[in-house]
């Protein structure tokens, strides 16, 4: 399946630029739109969707009101990230959750090179805006153009692997340890031992050497793990379009950085390299995960009153979401 070109979440869409959003560009330049240069720039966005099957998207309010774009140009090793939207009230807000579902659709869905965004030093604004979609300052990567001093900023990655890696299990294992000790449902209770949850990881070691599943990690790009999951498929020739998405987990010390979408982002994209076509997931009744994997197009397609018992007495729903690639 080929990458959709808009994006939609209940708030805002994004959607490739028309000749007539030169009147937004000019807008956001303060220029009057008998300018040159909005028309050129729409021009341009349109020209590099044509090359390469993304470029700027519209910022579209539910509403229908066109309130900024959020740009993405090819460049040879990299993708680079540009954002503006009105300097409305809300404006921040607007452009944190603009960011935060593009990068995720550009893991996704876009080549696999690295997506940096430029900073000023003293914009606060748009380091906030990076910073809440989950693009960490990458120190090495900060250079200057014409006496103008760049911080660069760099989205995590998602890596693939068909074992767990040596250097990475020691990570996983103390990643889970925390997020079972935060609360998280992810197969064990509060307190379960690091030995506990290596047998089941270790588990995984034997699905992902029979070829029946997938590692799929997220990285900082400073190198360290943000977060983890897998993709299982069943065997049977009749079920091998269908994959589970399972243990998905984030670094709790870093919650609410876009890394859960950008996770999830991830193995969509392994599960359908693996020629799934339609996932599934479950969760624990009662942690409010429902409506964080309805965010991202799952449904809840079916449910085992007290199927989960956290605690003698405290039994939750076993609850099966699903979504088609
Ligand atoms: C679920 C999880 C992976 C999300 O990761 P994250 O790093 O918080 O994700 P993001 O920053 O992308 O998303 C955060 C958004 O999801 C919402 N969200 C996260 N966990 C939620 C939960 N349990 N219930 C309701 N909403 C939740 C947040 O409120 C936030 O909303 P906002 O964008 O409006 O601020 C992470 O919370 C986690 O690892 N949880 C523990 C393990 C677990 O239970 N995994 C699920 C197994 S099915």
């Amino acid at each position: 399946m080929s990458a959709p070109r808009s994006i939609t979440a209940d708030d805002l869409s994004l959607h490739p630029p028309v000749e007539e959003d030169a009147q937004l560009v000019a807008e956001l330049m303060d220029v009057p739109v008998s300018a040159d240069r909005p028309a050129e720039i729409v021009r341009g966005w349109r020209e590099h969707w044509d090359e390469h099957g993304y470029g700027a998207w519209i910022v579209q309010e539910a509403s229908g009101r066109r309130v900024g774009f959020v740009g993405l140009r090819a460049h040879d090793e990299f993708i680079r990230v540009t954002i503006r939207v009105v300097e409305d009230e809300g404006g921040d807000q607007l452009a944190s959750r603009a960011l935060r579902l593009v990068v995720a659709h550009a893991l996704e869905w876009l080549p696999d090179l690295p997506l940096r965004i430029r900073v000023a030093p003293d914009d606060l604004v748009t380091r906030f805006v990076a910073e809440s979609a989950g693009m960490v300052h990458v120190p090495e990567l900060d250079h200057t153009v014409d006496a103008d001093a760049w911080q660069v900023r760099e989205l995590p990655y998602v890596r693939v692997a068909d074992r767990i890696p040596a250097r990475a299990r020691e990570a996983m294992l103390r990643m889970w340890v925390e997020v079972n000790d935060a609360g998280g449902a992810v197969g064990f209770v509060p307190g379960a031992s690091e030995e506990e949850v290596a047998r089941v990881l270790d588990g995984y070691a034997a699905k992902l050497a029979e070829g029946g599943a997938a590692c799929v990690a997220l990285n900082s790009p400073l190198g360290d793990l943000l977060g983890f999951g897998f993709v299982v498929q069943p065997a049977g020739a009749t079920v091998a379009h269908t994959g589970t998405l399972e243990r998905i987990m984030t670094d709790p010390a870093r919650r609410g950085t876009n890394h859960g979408a950008l996770l999830l982002a991830g193995l969509h994209r392994a599960a359908r390299e693996r020629g799934v076509e339609i996932v599934t997931l479950d969760y624990r009744g009662g942690t409010g995960l429902g409506e964080f994997y309805t965010r991202y197009g799952y449904r809840e397609v079916g449910r085992v009153p007290g199927g989960v018992r956290v605690a003698p007495g405290d039994d939750r729903d076993g609850v099966i979401m699903a979504k088609a690639l």
